[in-house]
């Protein structure tokens, strides 16, 4: 398991980018859904010992992971939200190098890790092209083939399904799960649908803290019978009544329908609709701002 308790960063420009994060995160896959500037990278590069925290303890297992990152990158896992990537090398000789790094010594126990990442991210066919002529979806493929070397016991993966086609993110999804069925993975997503069809667990942050956390099922049981819905005049949101939280808005052939939370019956002229994991991120983030 991996307990993260108090954890705290501010940036020297006087951002605070992590308030006091409380975690406990089971062997599995865990999703971290927040917008932009929440701190899902921030928190992601400090567990992967990429920079410091000011304050907080970390644990994986016996591993105290800020006291002793060269243990934690024995058994770590990590694709970067924006990597870079040596452009002449071609993908099958640079995925050996980083095994070699990875401490993967036996030349042939090498040689097959590198083949069946190959394979599974389905890079095997243009392993021999350089890396400079990738695709950004072949990149990010190449970025998750290296995240899976060497059997990490810690998978952190920021944002990887971005710039995958949808077949592709299926692939990745399916072997993440895969993989993450003995390892403590965590991935950083802007998509709920990644997180519903995936994860065991999840937290909800923004600006530095988590909102929200706990199995996907159980958070939209909870509200449950909370949330309703009408067509509204694009003017209206501004308005709702005292208690209502407004969570989102969509088109339906041209008119706005808007989505809501409330704990106390139904608002005038809404009707109750069935709660979803997307009305459970924005009630997170709204009832918290
Ligand atoms: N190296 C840095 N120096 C200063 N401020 C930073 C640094 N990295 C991030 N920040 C700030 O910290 C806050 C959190 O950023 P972070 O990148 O962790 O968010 P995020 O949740 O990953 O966002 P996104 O979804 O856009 O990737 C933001 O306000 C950001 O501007
Ligand atoms: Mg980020």
């Amino acid at each position: 398991m991996l307990a993260i308790s108090n954890l705290s960063k501010t940036y020297a420009n006087g951002v605070h980018a992590l308030r006091g994060i409380n975690l406990n995160i089971e062997r599995g896959l865990f999703g971290l859904l927040g917008p932009n500037g929440a701190g899902k990278s921030s928190l992601m590069r400090t567990l992967a010992t990429l920079q410091t925290a000011d304050s907080g303890e970390v644990r994986l297992d016996d591993v105290d992971v800020l006291a002793e990152p060269k243990r934690v990158r024995r058994l770590l896992g990590y694709l970067p939200q924006e990597f870079g990537l040596y452009p002449r090398i071609d993908a099958a000789t640079m995925l050996d190098h980083f095994a070699c790094l990875k401490g993967i010594d036996d030349a042939a126990e090498r040689a097959q890790s590198v083949e069946a990442l190959l394979c599974l991210t389905n890079l095997w066919d243009v392993r021999k092209q350089k890396l400079g002529t990738y695709s950004g979806g072949m990149k990010q493929r190449f970025g998750i083939a290296q995240a899976m070397l060497g059997r990490p016991q810690l998978i952190i993966v920021d944002e990887p399904t971005n710039g995958l086609d949808p077949e592709e993110r299926r692939r990745f999804l399916n072997l993440l799960a895969r993989t993450g069925e003995d390892a403590v993975v965590i991935l950083s997503t802007h998509l709920v649908a990644d997180v519903r069809e995936l994860c065991a667990a999840m937290a909800v942050m923004d600006k530095g803290r988590v909102l929200a956390h706990g199995e996907p099922k159980a958070m939209v049981a909870e509200i449950e019978g909370q949330v309703w819905q009408r067509e509204i005049e694009p003017t209206e949101a501004d308005h709702l009544a005292d208690g209502v939280t407004l969570l989102s808005t969509h088109l339906n052939a041209g008119r706005t329908v808007a989505r809501v939370h409330s704990a106390n019956g139904a608002p005038s002229g809404f009707r109750a609709t069935q709660a979803n994991l997307e009305d459970v991120y924005f009630a997170a983030l709204r009832n918290a701002a």
